[in-house]
């Protein structure tokens, strides 16, 4: 299990997560929804524990036991993984050996086949170089497939759908059923209610906090109605009922 306990961080004079608190259990799917600025891609910053987010208050948990001094690698270590908003390229490396950490990792080449098959996209990918020659697209779906080979404990997947066409909403589906099958826990952070409704539990992040968890659809239900026309990104929004 992982637990956000009272999260705080603070940038520059605004404070853009506020008193965080959020659980995600064991195996299940849930989505983080909420509007631009609000504070998402900290938030998995913060739980990755990337070196320039760590000087946060309160605290992250996973399996019981305090990860605020862990590093990137060591909560990478424990299994936790992050899936990029805007995933990074490298010149010179190619997919093969981006997808096997620069062959450290032993993979058969029908399981890297079926994972790229998994994400759309056909074996021959494998020889490409993983920089800007592919396209935004290409580039996460490449994302996607190494975080399925890293077979995480936990993943945040920050928009994974952005910069997808919205024909492949049945692809997210894939990768997300390949993680959940393996066991992991996912962190599902999106504005499309079409993810979101693949979770089984929703959160809804406002102003650095998270305002209301529960039911995908009520919680989309709200957003819609209530973000709406909220551009309030430092304040939470005003309860609607
Ligand atoms: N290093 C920083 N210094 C100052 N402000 C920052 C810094 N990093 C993020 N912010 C601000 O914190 C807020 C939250 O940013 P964040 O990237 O987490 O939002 P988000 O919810 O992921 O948005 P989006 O949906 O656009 O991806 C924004 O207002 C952003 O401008
Ligand atoms: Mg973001």
């Amino acid at each position: 299990m992982l637990e956000l306990r009272s999260v705080s961080l603070q940038r520059d004079d605004n404070e853009i997560i506020k008193n965080l608190s959020a659980v995600f259990r064991d195996g299940h799917v849930y989505a983080v929804l909420g509007n631009n600025g609000v504070g998402k891609s900290t938030l998995a910053y913060i739980i990755m524990g990337l070196e320039s987010y760590r000087n946060y208050s309160g605290s992250v948990v996973f399996n019981g036991q305090a990860i605020d001094d862990f590093t990137v690698s060591e909560r990478a270590k424990l299994g936790i993984t992050l899936g990029w908003q805007e995933p990074c390229r490298f010149d010179g490396i190619t997919v093969k050996e981006y997808l096997t950490l620069g062959g450290k990792r032993e993979l058969s080449s029908e399981r890297i086949a079926e994972v790229l098959d998994i994400v759309g996209l056909p074996k021959d990918y494998l020889f490409r170089a993983v920089d800007s020659t592919l396209s935004g697209g290409e580039r996460k779906r490449i994302e996607l497939a190494s975080v399925i080979l890293l077979d995480p404990k936990v993943v945040v997947l920050d928009e994974p759908d952005s910069g997808i066409d919205l024909m492949s909403t049945s692809m997210i589906n894939r990768v997300f059923d390949a993680l959940s099958d393996n066991g992991t826990t996912l962190i599902v952070i999106t504005h499309r209610e079409e993810i979101a409704s693949m979770a089984e539990e929703a959160y809804l992040m406002c102003g650095g906090n998270m305002i209301k968890n529960g039911d995908p659809e009520e919680i989309i239900a709200y957003y819609r109605t209530a973000c709406d026309d909220c551009r309030h990104v430092n304040e939470p929004l005003k309860k609607v009922n």
